[in-house]
């Protein structure tokens, strides 16, 4: 037990005093038990070599802008094979019985990276928490996990599911679990594992910073994460025991999104990819989304903040964005694939943000700067895409896979009321494909768990039926 009393361990002393960061104990002999146990918690997960990196790459940003990743003027957008299209150089019907005997094999796992703080979307718990079901009010973590239960009904075997959560979501999402029974999952197919945090460093010092007198700023280290923290919770060889071959993730965000499509797993199966990718057309400059583009025979994904304005504007003869391949963060990669970059130290790099992060001052008084004052580090999965010989990307219609909640109420996009609308334009559609009718202005879900496509409609509403009050629409 930790008390009051409680020393700073020798070594950790030692460690401070060589990055010159003793400072961060200037109020230890105020703190009391708790509050010591809590710091120690923190400075003890800090890598003292990776802490001189990120103070280097502090340091660089001010003397010289990150080098890009690639040369963006000779990058071009890759050749992308499109959701049902029958110029596709593989056969959609081929893909989908490819992706079919997958699934059916239990080849496919799931990885959902869950561990992002919800900032822009002012949430303070877990976003899968959030309630999205135009009707049932069902979160995000429901409407996601339905979509593995219904492809256990429909394939017979159930996908192993990885979550990923942080610091900041991780208790929230195991009592999630916890009082949900695991969304209707079998537990046993359900692996948790939470990733690091990285300390955002002062930008112009490249210093620790406090937010309280027992705690550093510190924040989760982006969703490449995953990467070190699958490894080294046991999660890959998880994954290897349930006799997983390939493994898809997608984010917390988008309950439209469609990780285990058929087709896109066979077009990924077939082509023989290490890593496949969907995306969906931007059209607008301003959209908030990476693009996945092609230079020297490597693929990419450039974040949209990386992305110089002119470049993001650029068009094509025909019209369209010279960069139109927007990613929407759903990939899939082979398990050797994987495995190999787990095993590289060096395999993602680190991502800069110049953020407002509150810190404590010489005095204690907490500081609420106004203009960004600090540097926060991530990590990205796309940035293995370089690394992968073979990458197919698979273009899909946004209103089929693509409705993500980032922003509050009010906002230009990705508000919860797009989502609203877009479950709600998605369900209907899918109804019509079955013969159902739904009045003008009448909210309609479909359940995730037992609906998968219109047949699954078909089976439980005779064609002609016409809805004329909110409803959820459940499968046998
Ligand atoms: C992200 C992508 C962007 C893509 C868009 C599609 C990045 C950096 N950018 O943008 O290319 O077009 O989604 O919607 O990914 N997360 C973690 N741990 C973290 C940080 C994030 O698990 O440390 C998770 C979040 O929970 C979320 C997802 O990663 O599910 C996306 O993170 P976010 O930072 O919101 O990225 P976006 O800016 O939305």
């Amino acid at each position: 037990m930790t008390d009051a009393s409680t020393a700073v361990p020798t070594p950790l002393v030692e460690a401070l005093a060589r990055a010159g960061q003793r400072e961060v104990l200037r109020f230890w002999p105020t703190l009391d038990g708790a509050g010591r146990a809590r710091l120690l918690g923190q400075l003890a997960v800090i890598d003292w070599r990776e802490f001189e990196t990120l103070r280097q790459l502090t340091r660089a940003r001010h003397a010289t802008p990150v080098p890009p990743p690639l040369d963006l003027a000779a990058a071009t957008t890759p050749p992308c094979l499109a959701l049902r299209d029958p110029a596709n150089p593989i056969a959609p019907a081929a893909a989908v019985a490819a992706g079919q005997r997958l699934l059916a094999s239990g080849l496919v796992g799931a990885i959902l990276v869950a561990g992002g703080q919800g900032t822009r979307l002012g949430c303070t718990g877990p976003k899968g928490l959030v309630r999205v079901g135009p009707v049932s009010g069902a979160t995000l973590f429901d409407l996601l996990f339905g979509k593995l239960r219904a492809i256990h009904r429909r394939f017979g075997r159930q996908v192993p599911l990885a979550i990923m959560t942080s610091s900041a979501t991780d208790a929230d999402t195991r009592q999630f679990l916890r009082d949900s029974g695991f969304g209707g999952l079998d537990p046993d197919f359900v692996h948790v594992f939470r990733q690091h945090d990285l300390p955002a460093l002062d930008a112009a010092t490249g210093t620790l910073l406090l937010d309280a007198p027992d705690h550093l700023a510190m924040a989760p280290d982006g969703h490449g994460g995953m990467l070190v923290a699958l490894h080294e919770s046991g999660g890959l060889d998880w994954f290897a025991r349930h006799g997983v071959e390939h493994l898809t993730s997608f984010q917390v965000d988008n309950p439209l999104a469609l990780p285990l499509d058929c087709e896109f797993l066979g077009y990924h199966a077939l082509s023989q990819a290490d890593f496949s990718t969907q995306i969906v057309l931007k059209r607008e400059p301003q959209e908030r989304v990476g693009i996945v583009v092609e230079q020297a025979g490597r693929h990419a994904v450039v974040e949209y903040s990386d992305l110089p304005a002119p470049l993001a504007a650029e068009r094509r003869p025909d019209g369209r964005l010279r960069f139109h391949a927007g990613s929407i963060a759903v990939h899939c990669f082979t398990k050797r694939f994987l495995d190999r970059a787990a095993a590289r130290e060096d395999s993602l790099p680190l991502h800069l943000a110049h953020k407002v992060v509150p810190f404590l001052d010489e005095s204690g008084t907490l500081i609420r700067p106004t203009a960004p004052n600090a540097i926060k580090f991530e990590r990205f999965i796309f940035d293995l895409m370089p690394l992968a010989d073979r990458v197919t990307v698979v273009e899909i219609e946004a209103r089929d896979g693509f409705a993500p909640l980032k922003n509050p109420a009010g906002s230009a996009a990705d508000a919860p009321e797009h989502v609203h609308a877009a479950l709600v334009d998605h369900a209907r559609r899918l109804l019509a494909e079955a013969g159902v009718t739904v009045a003008e202005g009448i909210d309609v879900e479909l359940d995730a768990a037992t609906i998968l496509d219109a047949s699954d409609i078909a089976a439980v509403l005779p064609r002609g039926t016409h809805i004329d009050t909110p409803r959820v629409i459940r499968g046998l």
